[in-house]
């Protein structure tokens, strides 16, 4: 219920009120920027709105931020490079925790550890899992820094889970984290991820309907318009619309499996993944594109 309610996702939506006590900002979602902002008129009104939140609940009241290295599913939201050091010294101002949620950007997803890692800040607290085992067993945790860790050597933490510090589930996480550098997977995520990012960008270029691609490392997305002046979704938010499921069939038919939801849909290949194979997927995605059909208003 906790984790649910900190959550932005409309996944929430069912279990509202949820707990009290968690105040939602604004994303730095540039592509739509909540502040009318574009690149030219930038003040980074996605940092200084924080501070004006953290003055009306009062700084003492404020815990944490909880909040992802980079968006994922909701948007997958790379902030501009200034971002997170400008938050990192609004929360040191405050004395606030930065709780960076890594469940999905971490572990290599970026081509680093932490999606954080990119903008040289440091968080108090990491949640991570998926990664942690490249998800080939169920496995989660928090890293702390030592100052938290510190507080806990003679502070009970009051919690308790069956699968806890599963030996079987921690033995394959540690056995990933080496392969990771003996592999040198990272460096496969930066090489491919350029390749990706070039292909993004001229499909970008290309289609009517691609308004935006944002991408990290092998983290990446797609948001279709119907209109790239008006930048008006493809499908509303929490919804679907015909075109969006004929895209997700073309996808299907090609057995190209990708997750999709409203008007974006993600790429996010294994890091292991090579050149070649990358492009057999992205000329799928580019052939798919070029066949959206967006239906004349009536
Ligand atoms: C960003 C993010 N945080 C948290 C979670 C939940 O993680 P878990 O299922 O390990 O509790 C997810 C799951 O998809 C996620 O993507």
């Amino acid at each position: 219920m906790g984790s649910m309610s900190a959550s932005g996702d409309f996944r929430r939506w069912p279990v509202e009120p949820g707990i009290p006590g968690i105040v939602r900002v604004f994303d730095p979602y540039c592509y739509r920027c909540p502040f009318g902002g574009t690149v030219d008129t930038c003040s980074r009104q996605c940092v200084s709105h924080i501070e004006e939140v953290i003055q009306m609940e009062g700084p003492q009241n404020i815990a944490a931020m909880l909040a992802e290295g980079i968006t994922g599913t909701n948007g997958l939201l790379v902030p501009p490079d200034d971002y997170w050091p400008k938050v990192r010294a609004l929360l040191d101002k405050y004395d606030i925790l930065l709780i960076d949620d890594e469940v999905m950007a971490g572990f290599g997803r970026t081509g680093t550890w932490l999606a954080t890692q990119h903008y040289g800040i440091k968080p108090d607290m990491v949640t991570c899992a998926k990664g942690l085992t490249s998800s080939l067993m169920p496995l989660g945790a928090v890293i702390v820094s030592e100052k938290i860790a510190d507080f806990m050597e003679d502070h009970m933490l009051w919690t308790g889970l069956t699968g806890a510090g599963h030996p079987v589930c921690c033995a394959a996480g540690i056995a990933c984290l080496k392969v990771y550098e003996e592999e040198k997977i990272f460096e496969n995520v930066a090489k491919q991820g350029a390749y990706l990012a070039d292909r993004l960008e001229a499909m970008r270029v290309k289609h009517a309907c691609v308004g935006d691609v944002r991408y990290k490392g092998l983290f990446s997305m797609v948001e279709l318009v119907k209109d790239k002046t008006t930048k008006e979704p493809l499908a509303p938010y929490g919804g679907t619309s015909p075109e969006m499921g004929r895209l997700s069939a073309y996808f299907r038919s090609k057995h190209l499996y990708t997750y999709s939801r409203f008007n974006v849909f993600f790429i996010a290949p294994p890091l292991v993944i090579t050149t070649e194979e990358l492009r057999y997927g992205l000329d799928i995605v580019d052939e798919a594109l070029g066949q959206i059909f967006i239906a004349p208003r009536a």
